[in-house]
Formats: structure tokens, C-alpha cells, sequence
């Protein structure tokens, strides 16, 4: 899945890759020649050429505006590992110099288009050769870049992990194992019984008819001095399927849901590399894992239960699980202190109707925060944008018979889940919900990231904690 080094060490390498406009190497006359024309925009770049001197790849940055981030940078890593393995390149050296160059961005993006879900793969599609590129002089951005990339293919892979493979359980067998070696403390409560018990009635009502049982996975981190008294926490949606449960999905497309826990799986990459990042405030993270499924043990349409909040819930319709699972553990995170909460959740169809499937839907109460959380996604070249909690949509959850219904009917689906969340986290925290349904999932492939799931918000969350302090 990752067969890519990427080492800022300088050596022998089967392809040599021009950055235009970012590299001040001389060059073979020929090659100098292409990469002027195609600075003049007389020819287009990636452009391979072969040359006495060796083989040489012609890159060049996209200038296009809505590659904001970086982005323009990841696409050339991707450009790079693409031309290396149809020219059967194992190694290449990046000549890369300059103030304006974004190496990091780069390495991301190599190491973010290379990867494969190929582990069920038999042919030779699931042995690939190991690749090495080179950039030297670049020790700082490889290994920043490397580890940032390496965890969101880490959510990327759990994303792909077919719902046979990957169950609340193997998902918090997987999350305590991933972060062994981080020095982060790690609990799991598990099972239908224990979450009711500890006061989390919604996992238990979702998951109680999953193959295996649900769980809640806590993750610390705790820097060595921490500057001044924030505290961060990140939930994550976690349903290793969602069939819809008795409210059933229909078949079409459904396996896509076994990406619904595309949220946990940000928040466990966030996790990882913040053990490595170590920013200046304390971050939890929480994964909120289940399976939702119909059987005669499942919550039914028409179900009342008392939240961890004491709010009554209705359960109008069991596809509506995603706020189920993460109302109590966002009643928890404030209760265990926190002062400023993102949840990220594959949540609603209705967000990709409303923004299309390439931008996360972003909501909340305090609009300086949720710029904050918006900067921080413009930095790494992940779009999110505001949805209004309105108001007047509340009453729209009305129940005669409970405090809060999980629907809020056709219109403005997104924002009536964002509503719904909002009654659970006090108002004084600074609090951003992010709907991730439509860029986690990307079958048909998108930018740097091959067909399959993208891991979508996980750069997002790894850079706010550096900009909260
Ligand atoms: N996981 C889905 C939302 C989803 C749909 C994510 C498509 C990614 C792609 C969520 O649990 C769901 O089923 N939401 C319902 C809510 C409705 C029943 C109020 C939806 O969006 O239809
Ligand atoms: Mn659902
Ligand atoms: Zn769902």
C-alpha cells in the first residue's frame, strides 16, 4: 500500500524530475530546451525525455485558484510516482531549490498518489515495486511531509477496509496497535452493556445489532508543558457499515458505506501524527464505533431513549445514526473538559447537495473559531465552508413525545444535523461540526488521491491544534 520512500539523502537514481521555475541546476541542453518551452507554455508539462544524459521528468505547478494549499505541489507527487512507475523509474531525484517551492507539500503528494488499496489483491496489482525518491536538501519538509501523508493513508486504508475486515472491533484492536509506539494513552470501552453503563446510550442503541459490538476509543495526548488552558478534542463518526439498519438504505451504492467511519478514522491519523508534531495544548481524540444493522435486537423507528445529557431522543429513522453515536461522547468531551471541539462525521447526504462532494460542510456557533478551523484546512489544501445553525430550523426537530426528534424532514438536511449535535455541547465551548459524506468518499479518484476513500479532513485536524495555542 505505501511501497514509496521518500529520503532527503542524495544518491544514484534511474530519473532525474525538473521543477520549472523552482530549479537551478543546469541542465542537458535538450531538456533545457523542452522546460523553456514549456515555461512559455508552448508545450505541457509532466513530459518525460530521455536523454544521453539520463532520464529526465518535466514538472511544472498548476496555477489554477481553487488549488489553494499546496495542492498545486501535491498534484506534481502524484505527477512523479505516476511517470516512475509507467517508465519503470525506481528511483528519482527531485532537483528542487528556491523560496517559493513547497517541498512538503510535494512529498505529500507523493506519498499520498501512491498509495493502493491493494492488500486483496492476488494478481500483480498486489505486488508493486518499491519506489525511492530523493529530494536533497530537503530533511525537514520529507519528514514532515512523510509523516503527515503516511497517517491519512493509515485513515485511507481503514476507509477502504471492506466491513467484513474492519468491525467496531478490529477498528479498536487496529487504533490501540497503530498508536503502541506513541507514548499516547488509549482506552477502549467496549460492548453494549459497558457503554450503557458508562453513559453512552447512543452507541449502544446504534451497535447493539452490529455483527460485533460497539466501542468507544479515547486516545490522550498530553503535551510535556502545556502553554496556557486550552484543550482540544476531536470525535470521529465511526460506523464500519451502515446499512441504514430497520430503515433500510437501498442497495444501490450502499457498500460505499463501509466508509462511514471515515471520521474515526481522521481523528485516529490526527492522533498519530500529533504524537509526533507534539503541539502546545492537550488533544483527545474519540472514536465512536459501531455497525448499523437491522436484526431483531435492532433499535426500531419509534424508539425513545435518554441521551447522556438527560435529553429525551425519538428515533424516527434508524439511518439517522451518525448523531446518535456522537450526541453523548460530545456531552462527554465537555464534561472532561474541553474547550474547543471539532467533530467530523460522514453525516448527511444532504451536505453533498448542498456543496457537492468536494468540499466538507462546516458549522458551529462561534464564527471566529470556524474561521480558525477554515484557515486551517485553506492551509493544507482542504475546502470547508459554513452551513447556518438557523434558529428558526430547531423546531423542526420538535417531538410531541420526546425532546428532540433524529430528523428534521427533506429541506436543509445538513443543518438540522448540525442542530441536532448542537444540543449537546454547552454553548460556551468553541465547537465546529464538519460533515466530511462528500469528499471522504471519491470512487471515481480525485486530484492526488486514487479511486477509494481520501481521508478527507485529517491535514485539517493535524494543523489546528498548531494554530489554537
Ligand atoms: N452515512 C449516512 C450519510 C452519507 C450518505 C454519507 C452518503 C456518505 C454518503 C448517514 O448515516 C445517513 O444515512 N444519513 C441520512 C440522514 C437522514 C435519514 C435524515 C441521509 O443523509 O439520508
Ligand atoms: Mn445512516
Ligand atoms: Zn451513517
Amino acid at each position: 500500500m505505501n511501497d514509496l520512500t521518500v529520503t532527503s539523502a542524495a544518491g544514484k537514481s534511474d530519473l532525474t524530475v525538473v521543477v520549472i521555475g523552482h530549479c537551478a541546476a543546469r541542465l542537458p541542453k535538450l531538456v533545457n530546451a523542452q522546460a523553456v518551452r514549456i515555461a512559455k507554455g508552448e508545450a505541457s508539462a509532466p513530459m518525460l525525455l530521455v536523454a544521453g544524459e539520463g532520464s529526465f521528468l518535466l514538472v511544472k505547478p498548476d496555477e489554477k485558484a481553487w488549488l489553494v494549499g499546496g495542492d498545486n505541489w501535491r498534484l506534481l507527487g502524484r505527477e512523479i510516482v505516476d511517470a516512475m512507475r509507467t517508465s519503470r523509474a525506481k528511483t528519482a531525484t527531485v532537483l528542487l531549490q528556491g523560496k517559493t517551492a513547497n517541498p512538503q507539500a510535494l512529498v505529500e503528494g507523493l506519498v499520498l498518489g501512491d498509495y493502493r488499496y491493494n492488500a486483496l489483491r492476488s494478481g500483480k496489482e498486489g505486488k508493486r515495486s518499491q519506489l525511492t525518491v530523493r529530494l536533497p536538501g530537503h530533511a525537514a519538509a520529507v519528514e514532515d511531509g512523510s509523516s503527515i501523508a503516511q497517517c491519512q493513508n493509515l485513515a485511507r486504508e481503514l476507509s477502504d477496509t471492506p466491513p467484513n475486515l474492519l468491525d467496531p472491533q478490529t477498528f479498536a484492536a487496529r487504533a490501540k496497535s497503530e498508536l503502541r509506539a506513541s507514548g499516547l494513552s488509549v482506552k477502549v470501552t467496549s460492548g453494549t452493556r459497558q457503554l450503557r453503563k458508562a453513559g453512552f446510550p447512543g452507541l449502544a442503541q446504534v451497535g447493539m445489532a452490529g455483527s460485533a459490538e460497539p466501542a468507544l476509543v479515547e486516545i490522550h495526548y498530553q503535551p510535556k508543558r502545556a502553554k496556557g488552558s486550552k484543550r482540544l478534542a476531536l470525535v470521529g463518526k465511526g460506523i464500519t457499515f451502515d446499512s441504514g439498519g430497520i430503515s433500510l438504505k437501498p442497495g444501490d451504492k450502499m457498500w460505499e458505506m463501509k466508509a462511514d467511519m471515515s471520521g474515526a478514522a481522521a481523528v485516529l491519523a490526527a492522533m498519530k501524527h500529533i504524537a509526533i508534531s507534539r503541539p502546545d495544548i492537550p488533544v483527545t481524540g474519540y472514536l465512536c464505533l459501531a455497525e448499523n444493522m437491522p436484526d431483531r435486537n435492532a433499535q426500531r423507528p419509534g424508539d425513545i431513549y435518554r441521551a447522556r445529557n438527560g435529553k429525551f431522543i425519538h428515533v424516527d429513522n434508524t439511518d439517522a445514526e451518525g448523531r446518535l453515536v456522537l450526541a453523548d461522547v460530545l456531552t462527554y468531551a465537555c464534561e472532561e473538559g474541553a474547550t474547543h471541539l471539532v467533530d467530523v462525521a460522514t453525516l448527511t447526504g444532504a451536505c453533498m447537495v448542498a456543496l457537492g462532494d468536494r468540499i466538507g460542510g462546516m458549522m458551529g456557533r462561534h464564527p471566529a473559531f470556524l474561521d480558525n478551523v477554515r484557515a486551517a484546512g485553506q492551509e493544507v489544501g482542504e475546502e470547508l465552508w459554513p452551513l447556518p445553525l438557523y434558529g428558526e430550523y430547531r423546531s423542526l426537530l420538535d417531538h410531541p413525545h420526546a425532546d428532540l426528534n433524529n430528523t428534521g424532514g427533506r429541506y436543509g438536511g445538513a443543518i438540522t444535523a448540525g442542530i441536532f449535535l448542537s444540543e449537546f455541547v454547552p454553548d460556551g465551548v468553541k465547537w465546529a461540526h464538519l460533515d466530511i459524506a462528500g469528499p471522504a468518499i471519491q470512487t471515481g479518484g480525485w486530484r492526488y488521491y486514487a479511486k477509494g476513500m481520501t481521508g478527507f479532513s485529517s491535514r485539517t485536524l493535524m494543523r489546528l491544534p498548531h494554530r489554537l495555542r
